[in-house]
């Protein structure tokens, strides 16, 4: 009887507006993990919906359903297994527990909000931030402008992507931070307020950027925004001396000019090195030239195939190649820019276990295999 009552209250807290929350646990039934289930009211395409969330041991399942289905699946769990039941409105709290009812005063008389994607975290913050206004991301008030969502989207990431590899390098010795290609210095500049703001950290950040006008451009807003410890430097990634950089960054530099980046970040002996590759012409046209006749040359007789495999192959050893210098190197996707639909990130993490000649004797091996007679940054390393 009491169950009845317990899902009667549910349906009427439903239907007179004064539903807050409800959960079951204790949960003694046959499905494996199943530890309590949630439910609360969302709007969906301004439907009214009851989002039930199942939490298991290592994940969480969530199904929205109509009221009535809502009520039923409440009906159906307490039948098979839930010994416990909470519902919250805003004229009481209702206790199920081995039969029995409680009823109590409200714990909460106030109604959540019915947002249904609860706000995503964001890393990069648009409020008072002149750079994202100069650089036509924000509005003045520093709501993303429609056109640039997704130029703020990769911006957010690559914070988010950054501040997790930060985390792994001791504070105190962040303080010098070169980022090569820096372009219109979108992540520049983001970068640097996420040092200082988010990280309170001091770190001087340099953009590197070979066109003259976005030297200017980006040197103006820094200024305009008394942004202390940022610069950006009118040259070529070649020509940049990085000696005493600790941290490395290069995203969308084109074709070489990554490796020419990548050679600055070890000679520096840079904690961490950061690239985003673009363009993979050098390599592509060793393979065409060496193309090599063997049982897995399907792989590369097709242009559309030439091509991927090229990209693979650049990164493949660019990414031997840092671990033979004493990186610790992941691979991953980073999200795609309006200028390149390139997302691989290459992210290296200095170890100090270098050159071990297992891994040159990989690079050969797949130079060979590949027809390749030398990658540009083994080139630029001698190696
Ligand atoms: C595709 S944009 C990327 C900009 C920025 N890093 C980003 O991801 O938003 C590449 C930039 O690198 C610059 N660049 C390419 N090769 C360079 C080199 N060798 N030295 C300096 N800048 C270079 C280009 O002028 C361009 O502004």
């Amino acid at each position: 009887m009491s169950a009845k009552d317990f899902l009667s209250a549910f349906e009427t807290s439903l239907t007179d507006n004064s539903f807050v929350r409800l959960s079951l646990g204790n949960y003694k039934g046959a499905e494996p993990f199943l530890k309590k289930i949630s439910a609360r009211k969302i709007s969906v395409k301004n439907a009214e919906k009851i989002s039930l969330t199942c939490h298991y041991k290592t994940r969480d399942i969530v199904k929205n359903h109509d009221v009535e289905k809502a009520v039923a699946e409440i009906q159906k769990q307490l039948n098979h297994g839930f010994n416990t039941a909470m519902l919250f409105t805003t004229k009481f709290d209702l206790q199920l527990e081995r039969g029995k009812l409680a009823k109590n005063p409200p714990s909460q008389t106030e109604l959540p909000p019915l947002d249904h994607d609860r706000k995503k975290k964001r890393h990069v913050e648009t409020q008072g931030k002149f750079y994202l206004y100069a650089l036509n991301v924000t509005d003045d008030k520093g709501n993303v402008l429609k056109n640039a969502q997704d130029k703020y989207r990769q911006i957010d990431k690559y914070v988010e992507i950054l501040g997790s590899l930060l985390e792994k390098i001791p504070r105190g010795t962040i303080h010098n931070i070169v980022d090569m290609g820096a372009g219109k210095g979108y992540l520049t500049f983001a970068l640097h307020d996420y040092l200082m703001n988010t990280l309170n950290l001091k770190a001087k950040v340099t953009g590197v950027e070979m066109r003259s006008d976005l030297v200017r451009l980006c040197n103006g807003i820094a200024r305009d925004s008394n942004l202390a410890n940022l610069e950006f430097v009118d040259g070529t990634i070649q020509n940049y001396d990085a000696a005493g950089a600790n941290i490395l960054i290069a995203l969308h530099a084109c074709d070489t000019a990554t490796d020419d980046a990548i050679l600055k970040g070890i000679s520096a002996g840079a904690s961490l090195i950061v690239v985003a590759p673009c363009c993979h012409k050098q390599i592509r046209r060793e393979m065409e030239s060496g193309k090599k006749q063997n049982e897995l040359d399907p792989l590369t007789r097709h242009g559309i195939f030439m091509e991927r495999q090229a990209e693979m192959v650049t990164d493949s050893l660019r990414a031997l190649i840092l671990e033979y210098f004493g990186y610790s190197v992941k691979v991953f996707e980073f999200v795609g820019g309006e200028h390149t639909p390139k997302n691989v990130m290459i992210a290296a993490t200095k170890t100090g276990k270098a050159r071990n000649p297992e891994i040159l004797k990989k690079i050969h091996k797949t130079k060979d295999f590949f027809g390749i007679s030398s990658h540009h940054l083994e080139k630029l390393l001698k190696i």
